[in-house]
């Protein structure tokens, strides 16, 4: 195969961007360290400024190439800002991921019985 994309190379993202939302701690971050290690420049973002640094942090001490904007995915005027930073910095990006966001853990508002039954 001669795309460096569908192939099995390990650095078949050389030359892209991608921008990973929330990219802090947990999935994200997990996903943002894969595509560094797979050639992408990785625009890690997040509210949480500090774990952003440490993701960027351990993307270059392994060779590979990020930044990070702190960025709330809630305001789009934030989006705006980051987008049109990465444009300007790194070119149109190729690759976004986005699904930020928490897990909330509520009671269940259904009651059982002591059967286990509802
Ligand atoms: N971990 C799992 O097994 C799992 C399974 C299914 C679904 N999910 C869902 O996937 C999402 C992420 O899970 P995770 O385990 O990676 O969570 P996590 O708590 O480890 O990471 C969430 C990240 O999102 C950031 N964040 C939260 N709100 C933000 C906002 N408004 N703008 C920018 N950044 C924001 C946080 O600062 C944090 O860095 C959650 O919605 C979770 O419910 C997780």
């Amino acid at each position: 195969m001669n795309d460096p994309v569908r192939s099995g190379s390990p650095m078949r993202l050389s030359n892209k961007v991608a921008v990973t939302a929330g990219a802090a701690s947990g999935i994200r971050r997990a996903i943002s360290l894969r595509l560094a290690a797979q050639g992408a420049t990785v625009i890690t973002t997040d509210l949480n400024a500090d774990g952003g640094a440490g993701v960027i942090e351990e993307i270059r001490s392994n060779g590979g190439k990020a930044a990070f904007r702190t960025l709330d995915t809630a305001s789009e005027e934030q989006w705006r800002d980051v987008a049109a930073w990465t444009v300007e910095q790194h070119g149109t990006p190729d690759i976004p991921v986005n699904n930020a966001g928490v897990y909330l853990i509520r009671p269940s508002p259904i009651r059982r019985s002591r059967s286990g039954r509802r």
